[in-house]
Protein backbone atom coordinates (compact mmCIF):
# COMPACT_ATOMS: atom_id res chain seq x y z
CA UNK A 1 0.00 0.00 0.00
CA UNK A 2 1.27 3.15 -0.83
CA UNK A 3 2.11 5.90 1.63
CA UNK A 4 -0.21 9.06 1.69
CA UNK A 5 0.79 12.44 2.49
CA UNK A 6 -1.62 15.10 2.85
CA UNK A 7 -0.38 18.48 1.43
CA UNK A 8 -2.13 21.81 1.76
CA UNK A 9 -3.68 23.51 -1.53
CA UNK A 10 -2.97 27.08 0.15
CA UNK A 11 0.04 28.94 0.23
CA UNK A 12 2.24 25.96 1.65
CA UNK A 13 1.82 24.43 -2.28
CA UNK A 14 4.71 25.41 -4.54
CA UNK A 15 7.41 25.06 -1.67
CA UNK A 16 5.68 21.54 -0.77
CA UNK A 17 6.17 20.93 -4.77
CA UNK A 18 9.43 22.65 -5.13
CA UNK A 19 10.86 20.10 -2.11
CA UNK A 20 9.45 16.98 -3.79
CA UNK A 21 10.68 17.82 -7.34
CA UNK A 22 14.16 18.63 -5.71
CA UNK A 23 14.90 15.49 -3.95
CA UNK A 24 13.27 13.30 -6.84
CA UNK A 25 9.84 12.14 -5.39
CA UNK A 26 7.13 12.04 -7.23
CA UNK A 27 3.97 14.91 -7.37
CA UNK A 28 1.44 15.10 -9.66
CA UNK A 29 1.00 17.91 -12.25
CA UNK A 30 -1.90 20.21 -11.96
CA UNK A 31 -1.23 22.32 -8.98
CA UNK A 32 -3.34 19.89 -6.50
CA UNK A 33 -6.72 20.57 -8.44
CA UNK A 34 -7.25 16.51 -8.41
CA UNK A 35 -7.76 16.72 -4.46
CA UNK A 36 -6.47 12.63 -4.06
CA UNK A 37 -3.63 11.71 -6.70
CA UNK A 38 -2.20 8.47 -6.85
CA UNK A 39 1.08 8.48 -8.43
CA UNK A 40 4.28 6.27 -8.29
CA UNK A 41 4.10 4.63 -4.85
CA UNK A 42 2.43 7.64 -2.91
CA UNK A 43 -1.10 8.80 -2.73
CA UNK A 44 -1.62 12.53 -2.33
CA UNK A 45 -4.29 14.49 -0.78
CA UNK A 46 -4.88 18.04 -1.42
CA UNK A 47 -7.04 19.77 1.48
CA UNK A 48 -7.15 22.93 3.39
CA UNK A 49 -3.82 24.03 5.21
CA UNK A 50 -5.94 23.53 8.72
CA UNK A 51 -7.17 20.11 7.51
CA UNK A 52 -3.85 18.72 6.88
CA UNK A 53 -3.09 17.65 10.78
CA UNK A 54 -6.65 16.10 11.26
CA UNK A 55 -5.93 13.61 8.25
CA UNK A 56 -2.78 13.05 9.58
CA UNK A 57 -3.97 12.29 13.49
CA UNK A 58 -6.18 10.26 11.98
CA UNK A 59 -4.06 8.14 9.89
CA UNK A 60 -5.88 8.88 6.75
CA UNK A 61 -2.77 10.21 5.73
CA UNK A 62 0.59 8.60 6.95
CA UNK A 63 2.15 12.04 6.95
CA UNK A 64 1.89 15.69 5.56
CA UNK A 65 3.19 19.00 5.68
CA UNK A 66 1.48 21.60 7.63
CA UNK A 67 2.67 25.22 8.55
CA UNK A 68 3.86 25.30 12.77
CA UNK A 69 1.23 28.07 12.95
CA UNK A 70 -1.44 25.38 11.89
CA UNK A 71 -0.16 22.88 13.99
CA UNK A 72 -0.56 25.33 17.06
CA UNK A 73 -3.79 26.07 16.35
CA UNK A 74 -4.94 22.49 15.75
CA UNK A 75 -3.18 20.88 18.81
CA UNK A 76 -3.18 17.76 17.10
CA UNK A 77 -1.55 14.69 18.42
CA UNK A 78 1.13 13.69 15.40
CA UNK A 79 5.01 13.34 15.10
CA UNK A 80 6.70 16.52 13.86
CA UNK A 81 10.33 14.80 12.68
CA UNK A 82 11.75 17.98 10.58
CA UNK A 83 11.55 21.59 9.92
CA UNK A 84 11.27 22.18 6.00
CA UNK A 85 12.91 25.32 6.15
CA UNK A 86 9.77 27.29 3.83
CA UNK A 87 7.13 28.64 4.44
CA UNK A 88 8.84 31.00 6.53
CA UNK A 89 6.26 33.41 8.61
CA UNK A 90 4.96 35.23 11.96
CA UNK A 91 2.33 34.97 13.79
CA UNK A 92 1.59 38.66 15.17
CA UNK A 93 -0.88 40.85 16.62
CA UNK A 94 -1.83 44.11 14.68
CA UNK A 95 -3.89 47.23 15.02
CA UNK A 96 -4.51 49.71 12.52
CA UNK A 97 -1.79 52.07 11.94
CA UNK A 98 -1.31 55.05 14.61
CA UNK A 99 -4.56 53.89 16.77
CA UNK A 100 -2.22 53.61 19.45
CA UNK A 101 -4.24 50.61 20.98
CA UNK A 102 -2.82 48.58 23.40
CA UNK A 103 -4.79 45.95 24.57
CA UNK A 104 -2.98 46.24 28.32
CA UNK A 105 -5.08 49.21 28.75
CA UNK A 106 -8.17 47.98 27.79
CA UNK A 107 -10.77 45.58 29.65
CA UNK A 108 -11.53 43.44 27.31
CA UNK A 109 -9.31 42.93 23.76
CA UNK A 110 -11.71 42.01 21.10
CA UNK A 111 -9.12 40.07 19.09
CA UNK A 112 -10.55 39.11 14.71
CA UNK A 113 -8.49 35.83 13.54
CA UNK A 114 -8.30 32.83 11.81
CA UNK A 115 -6.29 31.12 14.83
CA UNK A 116 -8.87 31.46 17.55
CA UNK A 117 -6.97 29.05 20.11
CA UNK A 118 -3.69 30.65 19.27
CA UNK A 119 -5.06 33.74 19.63
CA UNK A 120 -6.96 33.05 22.95
CA UNK A 121 -3.91 31.71 24.83
CA UNK A 122 -1.74 34.66 23.79
CA UNK A 123 -4.00 37.06 25.36
CA UNK A 124 -5.01 34.65 28.25
CA UNK A 125 -1.25 34.00 29.36
CA UNK A 126 -1.04 37.60 29.65
CA UNK A 127 -3.75 37.97 31.68
CA UNK A 128 -5.65 39.81 29.65
CA UNK A 129 -9.55 39.03 28.92
CA UNK A 130 -10.00 39.06 25.29
CA UNK A 131 -12.84 38.04 23.12
CA UNK A 132 -12.03 36.07 19.66
CA UNK A 133 -13.96 36.77 16.73
CA UNK A 134 -13.45 33.86 14.41
CA UNK A 135 -13.11 34.88 10.93
CA UNK A 136 -12.39 32.47 7.60
CA UNK A 137 -10.04 35.05 6.00
CA UNK A 138 -9.56 38.84 5.06
CA UNK A 139 -8.51 39.04 9.05
CA UNK A 140 -7.05 42.39 7.93
CA UNK A 141 -9.97 44.25 7.29
CA UNK A 142 -11.51 43.77 10.40
CA UNK A 143 -10.31 46.78 12.62
CA UNK A 144 -11.08 49.27 9.95
CA UNK A 145 -14.49 48.33 9.99
CA UNK A 146 -14.72 48.21 14.04
CA UNK A 147 -14.97 44.67 14.07
CA UNK A 148 -11.88 43.78 16.24
CA UNK A 149 -9.91 46.02 18.40
CA UNK A 150 -6.97 44.13 16.50
CA UNK A 151 -6.14 40.83 14.71
CA UNK A 152 -3.71 37.53 14.98
CA UNK A 153 -2.60 36.60 11.63
CA UNK A 154 0.57 35.42 9.69
CA UNK A 155 2.25 38.06 8.28
CA UNK A 156 5.14 36.53 5.65
CA UNK A 157 5.92 40.35 3.62
CA UNK A 158 3.78 42.22 5.56
CA UNK A 159 2.21 43.52 2.00
CA UNK A 160 -1.10 42.58 3.62
CA UNK A 161 -0.88 44.49 6.50
CA UNK A 162 0.49 47.69 4.98
CA UNK A 163 -2.09 47.83 1.86
CA UNK A 164 -5.07 47.52 4.85
CA UNK A 165 -3.33 50.65 7.27
CA UNK A 166 -2.46 48.34 9.98
CA UNK A 167 1.13 47.51 12.03
CA UNK A 168 2.35 44.54 14.01
CA UNK A 169 2.77 45.25 17.44
CA UNK A 170 3.34 41.97 19.02
CA UNK A 171 5.27 38.78 18.05
CA UNK A 172 2.83 35.51 19.26
CA UNK A 173 4.53 32.38 17.36
CA UNK A 174 7.49 32.22 14.27
CA UNK A 175 6.43 29.41 11.92
CA UNK A 176 7.96 27.05 9.11
CA UNK A 177 6.94 24.56 7.25
CA UNK A 178 6.53 21.03 8.95
CA UNK A 179 6.75 17.70 8.18
CA UNK A 180 3.97 15.60 10.38
CA UNK A 181 3.94 11.92 10.82
CA UNK A 182 0.52 9.81 12.13
CA UNK A 183 2.02 8.33 15.57
CA UNK A 184 0.79 4.40 14.21
CA UNK A 185 2.59 5.00 11.21
CA UNK A 186 5.66 6.42 12.27
CA UNK A 187 6.06 2.67 13.91
CA UNK A 188 4.08 0.57 11.69
CA UNK A 189 4.98 1.56 8.15
CA UNK A 190 8.48 2.60 9.85
CA UNK A 191 10.88 1.62 6.90
CA UNK A 192 9.02 3.59 4.50
CA UNK A 193 8.08 6.45 6.51
CA UNK A 194 12.02 6.96 7.75
CA UNK A 195 12.95 6.99 4.01
CA UNK A 196 10.76 9.47 3.50
CA UNK A 197 12.15 11.50 5.91
CA UNK A 198 15.95 10.99 5.27
CA UNK A 199 15.00 11.99 1.42
CA UNK A 200 12.91 15.15 2.49
CA UNK A 201 15.79 15.72 5.15
CA UNK A 202 18.36 15.73 2.59
CA UNK A 203 17.02 18.35 0.85
CA UNK A 204 16.84 20.80 3.87
CA UNK A 205 20.19 20.39 5.47
C1 LIG B 1 -2.32 35.03 4.72
C2 LIG B 1 -2.52 35.88 5.96
C3 LIG B 1 -2.39 37.27 5.45
C4 LIG B 1 -1.39 37.14 4.33
C5 LIG B 1 -0.03 37.58 4.80
O1 LIG B 1 -3.53 34.97 4.06
O2 LIG B 1 -3.76 35.60 6.57
O3 LIG B 1 -3.63 37.75 4.97
O4 LIG B 1 -1.35 35.76 3.98
O5 LIG B 1 0.92 37.59 3.77
P1 LIG B 1 1.82 38.88 3.48
O6 LIG B 1 2.42 39.33 4.78
O7 LIG B 1 2.86 38.37 2.52
O8 LIG B 1 0.96 39.92 2.86
P2 LIG B 1 -3.85 33.96 2.87
O9 LIG B 1 -3.18 34.39 1.62
O10 LIG B 1 -3.52 32.59 3.32
O11 LIG B 1 -5.40 34.21 2.63
P3 LIG B 1 -6.67 34.27 3.59
O12 LIG B 1 -6.61 35.54 4.37
O13 LIG B 1 -7.82 34.25 2.65
O14 LIG B 1 -6.59 33.05 4.47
Amino acid sequence: MSLTVALSKGKLLPGSEALFRRVGLPFPEGGGRRLVAPLDGLRFLFVKDMDVPTYVEYGIADCGIAGRDVLLETGSDVYEPLDLGFGRCRLVVARLRGSGFAYARASTVRVATKYPRVAAAHFLERGVSVEVVRLAGSVEIAPGLGLADCIVDVVETGRTLEENGLEPVEDVAASSARLVVNRASFHARREEVARLIRTLRSATE
